[in-house]
């Protein structure tokens, strides 16, 4: 261990995501483990540039564990995008005494990290999005909670629509990316899923399977629409008049992004969060946390926001297997 790092930083940024406090809470423990000082930092990148941190300890983070959202607060920071943003951000992480920075956050973040690093402030980022969509990584922090949610939410949704024999169309988060539609799809045994990744024929990809599905005896049908293809009211109005199915559309929304962390989040978020701090104190910089084959690693930032991450195509193919 380097014994140059003896305070560091942490802040979550870009949208919140449940387990975010656990990866909180895991940074400022191992950090209190090794004896070091951690600053919390409030509301994303702004805090950094503001200088708005408070010294945390380990009673600091007792009782957050279970919580949702993020005790730091976050914030879509849009100084920091900008060069002047990031220098400034150095430059008063250098007034706090910051020998480090963790950064919890999607790949918005994780650029501003990457530019902190080229400006002189070794910086760790790690994954807290609900979408699962960071290319390096099997798995980002708060995608289990959030599609628990999802799935309570659709259970309930399916036992109206068999009541009254509908068609429900669900739109579920995951900015550009399908990941939480296509789980949710295979969970709730979804008719029809549409993700940004993929395109589609109206005719051939929805009409088609609800009518068949109907002829096969089957009560209702659920079609899970990813907010990146979107649509979901016109679409249930268009399912209506073409097909005389009774269709409504849920946009499930922001629910997604709250509620007590499910113990995968939970625990993957400490180690995620302890590794972090201990790459740190090894004197590494620029690196990202991750999940490859089902461990923890971790990769150069660059190298990491420049992968591909497809929609695991085995899946795609499940759920159309499974919806007949
Ligand atoms: P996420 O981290 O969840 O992908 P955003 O894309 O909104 O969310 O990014 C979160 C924050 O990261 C932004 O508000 C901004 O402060 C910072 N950020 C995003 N893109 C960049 C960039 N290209 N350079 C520097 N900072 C960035
Ligand atoms: O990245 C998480 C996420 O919830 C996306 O799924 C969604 O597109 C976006 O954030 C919503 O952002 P906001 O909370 O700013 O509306």
């Amino acid at each position: 261990m380097s014994g140059k790092v003896k305070t560091i930083g942490v802040l979550t940024s870009g949208g919140d995501a449940p387990g975010m406090n656990a990866a909180i809470r895991a940074v400022v423990r191992v950090g209190a483990y090794h004896g070091i000082r951690v600053m919390g930092i409030r509301k994303g990148y702004n805090g950094l540039i503001t200088g708005d941190m408070v010294e945390m300890n380990a009673r600091s983070v007792s009782e957050t564990l279970q919580r949702g959202g993020t005790i730091l607060q976050t914030a879509r920071c849009l100084e920091f995008k900008e060069p002047e943003g990031v220098k400034k951000g150095v430059e008063i992480a250098r007034v706090f005494g910051l020998d480090g920075l963790i950064v919890i956050g999607g790949d918005g973040s994780f650029r501003g990290a990457k530019d902190l690093c080229a400006m002189g402030l070794p910086t760790i980022a790690m994954p807290g999005t609900i979408d699962n969509d960071i290319d390096c990584s099997e798995y980002t922090v708060g995608f289990d909670t959030a599609l628990n949610t999802v799935k309570d939410a659709i259970d309930k949704i399916r036992d109206t629509a068999t009541s009254h024999e509908r068609c429900s169309l669900i739109e579920v988060m995951g900015r550009n990316a399908g990941h939480i539609a296509i789980h949710a799809g295979i969970a709730c045994g979804a008719e029809v899923i549409l993700v940004p990744e993929h395109e589609f024929d109206f005719d051939e990809d929805v009409l088609r399977p609800i009518l068949e599905s109907k002829s096969r005896g089957k009560k209702h049908s659920i079609i899970i629409v990813a907010e990146g293809v979107g649509g979901v009211v016109e679409m249930a109005k268009q399912i209506e008049k073409i097909t005389g199915i009774e269709s409504r559309a849920t946009i499930l929304g922001h629910v997604q992004r709250g509620g007590s962390p499910t113990v995968r989040d939970r625990v993957i978020a400490s180690q995620m969060g302890a590794m972090a701090v201990e790459l740190l104190l090894e004197g590494k910089s620029n690196r990202i946390v991750c999940m490859q084959n089902s461990r923890i690693v971790d990769v150069d930032i660059e190298e990491g926001l420049a992968m591909k991450k497809e929609l695991p195509q085995e899946l795609v193919d499940l759920a159309k297997k499974l919806s007949v």
